[in-house]
């Protein structure tokens, strides 16, 4: 990279102003060019003279060369990304864009900046569902085959972890969450506890809590991350108010 220009990878999180890092605000105060889907773009308060620069939301690596070329002509650019950006997100196409590059765009002037990820936002409105061991599984095959996503699915049914399913479903991939659900259902309790987060922390935030024989797959859409329990996920009652998901510290205790 040359002259003065710097690239921070800004984790956006997954809703509200006020669950972005300081870090992530000063990278963004800062900017003279701010990069990204332009969903993600409607959520700042951008200043004048800040440029910003839109993209599609498949096309992430055009959008990394693309920041990366900025900052190779002196900008200051921020990457931004929703949730934290290396999960299922642009600190990976980054770095692969980066990889496969001018051997200037690997320099230290580039940073991923950490962001509250939607599996943590999740959990933290459920109870504690991540409590022990959990695994994150894209369902999203369009970038890997979906015999690659079912054998994880069962690996993961077969390990006794936790499933926080991301990217569950679209409009053009509406059908795997309930190829999914059906190959759970034949590898877990009907009683496991699931739990189904849409859009955490924005104003159309909705919880649906129910278990794996009961779960209808049909609510999730691309705003919602799906938590799966393992075998000793459990409802913590409470009066009058939503039951916590709890995954207990310690495996295989009585309560
Ligand atoms: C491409 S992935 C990006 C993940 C992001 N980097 C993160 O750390 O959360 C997009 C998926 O994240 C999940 N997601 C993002 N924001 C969310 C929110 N506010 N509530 C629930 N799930 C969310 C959904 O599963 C969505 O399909």
């Amino acid at each position: 990279m040359s002259g003065s220009g710097r690239l921070r990878v800004v984790g956006l999180g997954p809703g509200p102003a006020d669950w972005r890092t300081p870090e992530a605000d000063a990278a963004l105060a800062r900017a003279s060019d701010v990069v990204g889907y332009a969903p993600y773009l409607e959520r700042l308060a951008l200043g004048p003279r800040q440029r910003r620069h839109v993209s599609d939301n498949r096309e992430e690596l055009l959008r990394a060369r693309h920041a990366l070329a900025l900052a190779a002509s002196g900008a200051d650019v921020a990457l931004v990304s929703g949730g934290d950006p290396g999960v299922f997100a642009m600190a990976a196409a980054l770095i692969e864009a980066a990889e496969a590059g001018e051997p200037a765009w690997r320099t230290p002037d580039i940073e991923v900046l950490p962001g509250v990820g939607a599996m943590q936002a999740a959990a933290a409105r459920l109870g504690a569902p991540l409590g022990h061991d959990f695994c994150a599984i894209s369902l999203s095959d369009n970038l890997k085959p979906w015999e690659v996503v079912a054998r994880r699915l069962g690996c993961a049914a077969e390990g006794d972890f936790v499933i926080a399913l991301y990217n569950p479903a679209s409009k053009a991939r509406p059908k795997r969450i309930h190829d999914a659900f059906a190959l759970l259902r034949s590898l877990k309790s009907g009683a496991t506890p699931v739990a189904f987060a849409r859009a955490v922390g924005r104003a159309d935030e909705r919880l649906t809590l129910t278990d794996l024989c009961a779960a209808d797959p049909g609510l999730a859409d691309m705003a919602t991350l799906v938590v799966i329990g393992s075998s000793q996920t459990r409802w913590v009652a409470r009066e009058g108010l939503r039951p916590w998901m709890l995954t207990p510290r310690c495996y295989g205790a009585g309560r």
